[in-house]
């Protein structure tokens, strides 16, 4: 298998325009070999899109982090896919942990979601992970199967192609405690070898990203798991220097 390592900065509700431009002013001239992708605010996103592009070449894709379950209408806050498309997005997050959690979306919404946002040709990272009480539980099997079937019911093998998965612990999103690359590569082995086959994926080729507390120090060792394909990263992808640290982590494998 050929591995496509992804580094993901998920910027969340985080950067001014000011910040935008003093990030990619330290990012240019940098080399990176993997896909280098950022999701800023909605409202940042043609900003970031042409420094992005400026700096990282075609290594770079910008995203959203949401986007509506519906093409257009009376649905005052959201942001249509159609939207994001037609300004040059290349993928949106359906399902952060933040969103079902804060928002309560849950896999029904999410599957519409991620339906539509393939439909009109946005790549999606679908998001899903325990809690710390569902694993504490032993239930963390059961929970992100539960995410996967219902949240990709529905789409076509041909679709599936345009979907990454992001396998994201809620217990180490932005806590500072990172899962072990045993625990992040026993879900990924899982998630790739017990789930992904069922619902329609061509499981060697599916990008499987870890996500909780990825940082520069800890990054490498994750990326040598068999079965991690990338990180998708908040806290450390505010920071220019740690994001240029994880993309080159990643050039390395690529
Ligand atoms: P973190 O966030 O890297 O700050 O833990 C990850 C995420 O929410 O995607």
């Amino acid at each position: 298998m050929t591995r496509k390592i992804h580094i993901v900065g998920n910027w969340k509700m985080n950067q001014t325009s000011n910040d935008i431009d003093s990030f990619f002013k330290e990012m240019s001239g940098v080399v990176v070999k993997c896909q280098s992708w950022i999701t800023p605010q909605s409202i940042h996103i043609p900003q970031v899109k042409k420094l992005g592009e400026d700096a990282l070449g075609n290594m770079f894709q910008v995203g959203a982090q949401n986007c509506s379950h519906k093409t257009s209408g009376a649905f005052t806050g959201d942001v249509s896919p159609t939207s994001l498309k037609d300004i040059g997005v290349g993928f949106t997050l359906v399902g952060h942990s933040e969103r079902r959690a804060i928002f309560n979306e849950g896999n029904q919404l999410l599957n519409q979601k991620t339906i539509l946002a393939l439909n009109e040709g946005l790549k999606v990272i679908f998001c899903v992970g325990e809690t710390l009480e569902e694993r504490e539980q032993g239930k963390t099997e059961e929970v992100v199967k539960t995410q996967l079937e219902e949240g990709l019911k529905g789409i076509s093998a041909g679709q599936l192609t345009d979907v990454i998965i992001a396998y994201e612990p809620v217990w180490a999103i932005g806590t500072g405690v990172t899962a072990t690359p045993k625990q992040a590569q026993d879900a990924h082995d899982f998630i790739r070898n017990k789930v992904l086959g069922s619902v329609g994926f061509k499981i060697d080729d599916v990008v499987i990203l870890y996500g909780g507390s990825v940082k520069p120090d800890n990054v490498e060792e994750l990326l040598n798991c068999t079965d991690i394909d990338g990180a998708l990263v908040g806290g450390a992808s505010l920071k220019p220097s740690d994001f240029m640290k994880l993309c080159q982590a990643g050039s390395k494998l690529n």
